[in-house]
């Protein structure tokens, strides 16, 4: 009699229980499951993870400490809005994790944590957000880009938190066109807005060369969308790429392009097949 080989599953532990690390979690429960499990979620706020955990009917994932959770572990989720990110990433390198980080923002000098991850034999996955041409710029990183720029144009009232807008007091009600708010490095950028404009790291990061980035942001009440656009001149030829984002329902400053990109690139990771990377 010839017996079924159980296949092996991945087990994924999801820091942040917000709006993405939710939608990953029940993704992985829905379309995923052949592949992998929820062995672990914690959130600052336990109560996200205790409500996170009933829907997906689990309550013993909840797990009540970062420790706890990259034990429980194969491959850590981060998908939090923290100052410490670095360091929760770099715990759960150090016990031989990879991670899935949704925060790209914060990696943009986190060569220490690429070195870590290499060192440990484990890896970090960053997903392409919620632009297009990620493969492209890889591909076109192998040789010279002589320009690249992002141009982001959102509803001022998804960036009206952000860092940017109270250091310089815009008041967003007399924003009424399309206006440039924002043109500079990817470094800036980043700083000024930390929960708005991970793509442009992810940019900065495929292309390996963020000092070459010119990041604009735009705004207008009238945009509906959360729009990326990158234009690419280099040695291979010239790109040009566009997405018009819905926002993810859960999370405004969220676009939902992203939310799928990181459920790709876990299923990407869990099968073992990469498509234009
Ligand atoms: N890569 C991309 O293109 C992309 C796109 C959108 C958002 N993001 C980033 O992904 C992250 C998550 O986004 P979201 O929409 O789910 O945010 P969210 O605000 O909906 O959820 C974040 C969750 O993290 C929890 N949290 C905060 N600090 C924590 C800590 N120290 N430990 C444990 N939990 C903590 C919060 O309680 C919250 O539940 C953000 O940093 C955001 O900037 C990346």
């Amino acid at each position: 009699m010839t017996q079924k080989k159980k296949r092996v599953q991945l087990k994924v532990g999801i820091v942040g229980c917000g709006a993405i690390g939710s939608r990953i979690a029940d993704s992985i429960k829905k379309d995923l499951k052949n592949f992998c499990h929820v062995s672990g979620l914690y959130d600052i706020h336990e109560e996200k993870a205790f409500k996170l955990a009933k829907s997906l009917k689990s309550l013993k994932s909840v797990k009540t400490s970062l420790n706890d959770l990259i034990k429980s572990c194969d491959c850590m989720v981060e998908a939090i809005n923290a100052d410490n990110t670095k360091q929760i990433i770099a715990q759960a390198l150090k016990a031989k994790r990879s991670v899935l980080a949704m925060s790209v923002g914060k990696l943009l000098d986190a060569d220490n944590l690429f070195t870590l991850a290499k060192k440990n034999n484990c890896q970090i996955l960053l997903p392409s957000g919620a632009i297009a041409g990620i493969d492209a710029i890889k591909a076109a990183s192998l040789v010279n880009i002589k320009s690249i720029t992002l141009t982001t144009r959102k509803n001022p009232s998804g960036l009206k938190d952000s860092p940017y807008f109270i250091k310089n007091k815009i008041n967003i009600s007399k924003i009424k066109k399309e206006t440039e708010i924002f043109s500079g490095s990817v470094a800036s950028a980043v700083k000024y807005f930390p929960q708005n404009i991970n793509v442009a790291a992810t940019v900065a990061l495929a292309s390996q060369c963020k000092n070459k980035l010119k990041v604009r942001i735009l705004c207008s009440p009238h945009f509906k969308t959360n729009s990326h656009e990158i234009e690419m001149v280099g040695d291979f030829g010239k790109m040009v790429t566009r997405t018009e984002n819905l926002v993810c329902p859960d999370n405004p400053k969220t676009s939902y392009l992203a939310v799928l990109s990181g459920i790709q690139t876990l299923k990407q990771y869990c099968t073992g097949i990469f498509i234009g990377t």
